[in-house]
């Protein structure tokens, strides 16, 4: 019996891991095991052997038993210790930062104008991206041989022979929302159609597909000083400053009449825009009293209503605001405003600084690694 004990306490102590002890479990304790099989030769012993031998084999059971249970435990403590050598977790180290999306300039800028205005009473209007020539241009005054068709630059949609339907545009600017906001509307109205408009013109400073945002006002007695009103409240809310100067100049746009190109004062020096202070001027957007024809267009009587309306571009505006990084030289001098056109402005002439500085696709990717993520 003692050389069973040696045996098992010394196998039990040597178990490399828990499947080698299961098996010493059985061999020494299991049914068959040979602790079990001394147990059953008890029935054959005299009483008085039985005596000496049953609690001895008891014993040795359960010695065995808890040589098992204790090698066990020791053997997952040490597998515990392994694992934690290797797999170890320094919770002290920062986290791993998660890429969040940003909102677009673009976008961010349009929901901002559109709270502006929503300020003063002007709901937003939608219209197609792809258009009816006739809301396009027709509808605005400009007749079917109008320069402006051309100057335009328009993308014009496929028509199979036969097809007679109108022909179709991309829209050019987002000047049809206001015939169709007038058409649901009816007068008095106040809207304005922020969205995508497209020109067939792709070089260093313009892009196929920009950004507008188109403002209509109707209502009786409406004249320009209230047009100047709304447009000087929007800029001093969007640029954040207490005073904006603007300045109109006159101009032409087939559907208004008087026009006016407005001018913002300002001041570039090294690199950053200032606005409502120093000597330049930034022309911002294109302006004017709804033309009579326009307002027909739109099923209202010019006899009893007038109206404003406004076109700014998006991507010019967005680029402004956020400080317009590439626009600075490499001594960070301020830089003369020159004959540029830009996206979005291109009939509304916007100019600014030498073109080879000044690519707003550029900027805006500019924008989006210096405010995001
Ligand atoms: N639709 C004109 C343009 O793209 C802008 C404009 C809108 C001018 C409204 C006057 C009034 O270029």
């Amino acid at each position: 019996m003692d050389d069973l004990r040696e045996k098992y306490l010394g196998l039990i102590a040597g178990a490399a891991d828990e499947t080698a002890l299961e098996e010493l479990r059985v061999s020494a304790v299991g049914k068959k095991g040979e602790i079990s099989l001394k147990m059953r030769e008890l029935g054959k012993m005299t009483p008085e052997e039985r005596q000496i031998a049953g609690p001895a084999l008891n014993a040795l059971k359960d010695e065995i038993n808890s040589a098992l249970s204790a090698k066990k435990s020791a053997l997952a403590d040490a597998a515990l210790d392994e694992r934690l050598k290797t797999e170890w977790l320094d919770v002290t180290l920062p986290g791993r930062p998660r890429r969040q999306g940003t909102i677009h300039p673009v976008s961010q800028v349009m929901e901002e104008i559109t709270a502006i205005f929503a300020d003063m009473g002007f709901s937003v209007a939608e219209g197609p991206q792809i258009e009816s020539d006739w809301y396009n241009f027709d509808a605005l005054n400009i007749p079917a041989e109008h320069p402006t068709r051309t100057e335009m630059d328009t993308f014009y949609m496929a028509q199979k022979p036969g097809d007679n339907r109108p022909p179709h545009v991309l829209r050019t600017h987002t000047s049809p929302v206001q015939i169709r906001a007038m058409q649901d509307q009816g007068a008095p109205l106040r809207v304005i159609a922020p969205g995508r408009v497209y020109r067939s013109d792709y070089d260093q400073t313009h892009t196929p597909m920009f950004h507008q945002l188109e403002g209509l006002a109707v209502d009786r007695d409406l004249s320009m000083a209230n047009l100047k009103w709304c447009l000087e409240e929007f800029v001093r809310a969007f640029f954040e400053v207490e005073q904006a100067e603007l300045r109109f100049r006159a101009s032409h746009f087939p559907f208004t009449e008087p026009s006016a190109e407005v001018d913002l004062r300002c001041s570039w020096s090294q690199g950053q825009l200032k606005v409502g202070e120093g000597d330049d001027w930034m022309e911002i957007l294109g302006s004017g009293m709804v033309h009579p024809n326009v307002l027909e267009a739109g099923n209202i009587d010019p006899g009893q209503w007038q109206g404003f309306a406004f076109g700014i571009g998006i991507d010019r505006i967005a680029i402004l605001q956020h400080g317009d990084p590439v626009d600075a030289d490499s001594e960070g001098e301020a830089l003369p405003l020159i004959g540029v056109d830009v996206p979005g402005f291109q009939n509304l002439g916007v100019h600014h600084a030498r073109a080879e500085d000044f690519h707003p696709i550029v900027a805006l990717a500019h924008f989006q690694l210096a405010i995001g993520p």
